[in-house]
C-alpha cells in the first residue's frame, strides 16, 4: 500500500452506517479499496496488514453474500477470524448481546462485524463496548459496506458517481440497503429517485432529498442505473400488496421492459434475489448487469474499511 493510504485517518472508529460518515471518508474507502481490487486479483492475493488483528464475525440473522465476503476479506489481509451464529451459540440459552459480546472480547478481540436483525444493534453495541464495531445489516436501519460497495461499482462503470441518475426499485419501506444507498449516493453528488408500491414507501422518504416515483416505466426511462431490491417478506407482517403475481406485473424488470427503452441502463441487485420477481434470470444473466461484480467488489471494499478502522487503532 502507498504511503498516502498508511498514514489517512478515518473520521470514526467504527462504521455504524453511511448516515454519520464525512464525504471525505467514503471518498477514501472507496480509493483504498481501488489498491485492494488490483491486489486481490494477483496471483498471491494475501497481504500481511492485519497480521496480530482478531476480528469476530457475529452474525445473528442470515446472511450468504456479507458474511463470506467479510471473512475473505479478513483472511486475505491476514487477520485471525472467529466466527459466530447465534443459532449455534449461548444466545439461545437467553444470554443477552452485551454479555455475549463481551464474553468474546475477554479473549483479546480488536473488531466484530455485525448482522442483527434489530436496527439500532450496531450503534448499541458500539455504546457498550471497547472494540471496534462494523454493522453488517441491522434489521431495516443500515447496511453501509453494501452502499459502499454499490458506489464503488457503480463508479468503475460510469467513472464517476456525480450526476449519475440511480433508481431505487422495490420494497424500499423494509429495506437497510436503500437507505444506506441514498446516504452514499447523494453524499457522493449522484441523483437519487426511489420507486415501488405506495405500500412499501417510507411517508417521508422524500426529505432525504430522492425523487418518489410509483411507475417503474417512469423511474427506468429517468435513469442511468436501477437498484433491484428484494421483496423482504420475512419483514413482511401485513399484506403491502394484493398478490406477488400482480407485484412483478407492476414492479418486475424483465427483458421485454428493458428493450422498451430508449437507451441502455445498468441493473444491479444486492442479492439475495428472487428470480421472476424483481427481475427475471435474462436480465440478472445479461451484459446489463452487474450483480457479480458487485459480489467480486465486496471483498475490495470490505478489506479498506476493515484496514483503514485498524489503521486508525496503530496511529
Ligand atoms: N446483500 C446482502 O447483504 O446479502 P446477504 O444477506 O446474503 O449477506
Amino acid at each position: 500500500m502507498t504511503k498516502d493510504l498508511k498514514t489517512h485517518r478515518l473520521s470514526t472508529r467504527h462504521l455504524l452506517g453511511i448516515k454519520d460518515l464525512q464525504t471525505e471518508d467514503i471518498l477514501h474507502i472507496l480509493e483504498t479499496a481501488e489498491h485492494f481490487k488490483e491486489i486481490i486479483n494477483r496471483p498471491i492475493k494475501k497481504v500481511p496488514s492485519l497480521r496480530d488483528i482478531t476480528i469476530a464475525n457475529l452474525f445473528f440473522e442470515s446472511s450468504t453474500r456479507t458474511r463470506v465476503s467479510f471473512e475473505l476479506a479478513e483472511k486475505r489481509l491476514s487477520a485471525d477470524v472467529v466466527n459466530f451464529s447465534a443459532s449455534a451459540s449461548s444466545v439461545s440459552k437467553g444470554e443477552t448481546l452485551i454479555d455475549t459480546v463481551n464474553n468474546i472480547l475477554a479473549m483479546k478481540v480488536d473488531m466484530v462485524v455485525m448482522r442483527h436483525p434489530s436496527p439500532g444493534a450496531a450503534v448499541f453495541l458500539s455504546n457498550h463496548v471497547d472494540a471496534h464495531i462494523i454493522n453488517a445489516g441491522d434489521g431495516t436501519h443500515e447496511h453501509p459496506t453494501q452502499a459502499l460497495l454499490d458506489a464503488f461499482s457503480i463508479r468503475r462503470e460510469t467513472g464517476t458517481l456525480k450526476g449519475i441518475r440511480v433508481a431505487i426499485v422495490g420494497d424500499i419501506r423494509h429495506s437497510r440497503v436503500a437507505l444506506s444507498n441514498i446516504f452514499c449516493l447523494l453524499k457522493l453528488g449522484a441523483e437519487v429517485m426511489v420507486c415501488g408500491p405506495p405500500t412499501l414507501m417510507p411517508k417521508y422518504i422524500g426529505d432525504l432529498g430522492v425523487k418518489v416515483e410509483y411507475s417503474l416505466k417512469k423511474a427506468l426511462a429517468w435513469c442511468d442505473v436501477a437498484n433491484m431490491l428484494r421483496i423482504q417478506s420475512e419483514r413482511q407482517h401485513l399484506a403491502f400488496f394484493p398478490s406477488l403475481r400482480e407485484y412483478v406485473m407492476q414492479y418486475g424488470v424483465t427483458r421485454h421492459v428493458l428493450d422498451g427503452l430508449k437507451k441502455r441502463i445498468i441493473v444491479m441487485h444486492p442479492g439475495p434475489i428472487n428470480r421472476g420477481v424483481e427481475i427475471t434470470s435474462d436480465v440478472a444473466d445479461s451484459d446489463q448487469s452487474i450483480i457479480l461484480q458487485q459480489v467480486e467488489n465486496g471483498v475490495a471494499v470490505r478489506m479498506a474499511v476493515l484496514y483503514l478502522l485498524a489503521a486508525r487503532q496503530s496511529m
